[in-house]
């Protein structure tokens, strides 16, 4: 049974928010695994654990906190999800993508989304950082879309256009900063690719999406972003590359979720740098 897409859902949890934070954030920022220190940064803070906010799924995933941190990050208003929602825990896309329609409603113009990938492509190293410049849903090519079902014209179109989902300009502006904080070394631009897990690639699928363009594979971002898109964000995504995906029999590489946390731990301090340069930027650029 599909949950109900109802407006009214998204509304209740926007005005319940609002009641209790005076923060009107125009940025959001999805933390992926490894990465919700950041929301730690922010100055002021208003959190509210996902388990009190109405229509907020439960967190569920290893390495996500489950709170929605409201708070100032250099001088700018955002709202941080330290955790996010995946379709592997058992919920619907609905149910995954609820908080950015609740961020919409909050007056919320640009998504930042981040996560945890392996890479594919030959020339990225463990500890990289790659600025998604397109993805591939391949839940969505088989049907998994959070867009399915009835469209509400409030938010977007029926029919929405993903040619440019990821901006432009904020992808020029992440390159800049990359070279100013002198780490291009360590950034990369590529295609960002959504399974649905829990398992990791076996090796022919890791060949395939090789073959298919894919730079780094993740289990989330690509619904969130979907949506945001839809309802006229701008949306910047980053992955931070925490394994390279075996590609071969004889490879002795296995990865671990412990591995993939590990990384994302340890590079997560540059990734945030990024990120609150960037959204120091904002409107600005
Ligand atoms: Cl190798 N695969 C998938 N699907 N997700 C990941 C990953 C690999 N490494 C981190 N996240």
């Amino acid at each position: 049974m599909q949950d109900q897409i109802c407006y009214d859902n998204y509304k209740n949890s926007a005005d319940w928010l609002q009641s209790r934070t005076k923060h009107r954030p125009k940025v959001a920022i999805i933390c992926g695994s490894g990465l919700g220190h950041l929301a730690n940064a922010l100055e002021s803070q208003d959190a509210f654990p996902y388990s009190d906010i109405p229509g907020f799924p439960h967190c569920t995933a290893p390495g996500h906190a489950g709170r929605l941190v409201f708070g100032v990050l250099r001088g700018k208003s955002c709202v941080c999800m330290q955790g996010r929602f995946h379709m592997f825990e058992g919920h619907s896309l609905y149910k995954v993508t609820f908080p950015v329609r609740v961020f919409k409603l909050l007056g919320v113009e640009t998504l930042i989304v981040t996560n945890a990938a392996g890479s594919l492509a030959s020339s990225y190293k463990t500890g990289d950082i790659m600025i998604i410049r397109d993805h591939i849903n391949i839940p969505g090519l088989g049907g998994f879309n959070p867009l399915n079902g009835p469209n509400d014209e409030r938010f977007g179109p029926r029919f929405p256009v993903m040619g440019a989902a990821y901006d432009k300009d904020l992808r020029r502006l992440a390159w800049d900063l990359g070279k100013k904080l002198a780490i291009s070394d360590h950034v990369q631009e590529g295609v960002y690719c959504m399974v649905g897990g829990p398992n990791f690639e076996t090796i022919a699928e890791a060949r395939l999406l090789q073959r298919l363009g894919v730079d780094a594979v993740g289990m989330s971002t690509v619904p969130e972003v979907l949506i945001a898109s839809h309802c006229g964000m701008k949306v910047f995504g980053l992955s931070l590359i925490t394994n390279k995906v075996a590609m071969d029999y004889e490879d002795q590489q296995v990865v671990t979720q412990e591995e993939v946390l590990a990384v994302s731990r340890k590079k997560s301090h540059t990734l945030q740098t990024i990120i609150m340069e960037l959204v120091a930027h904002l409107g600005s650029s």
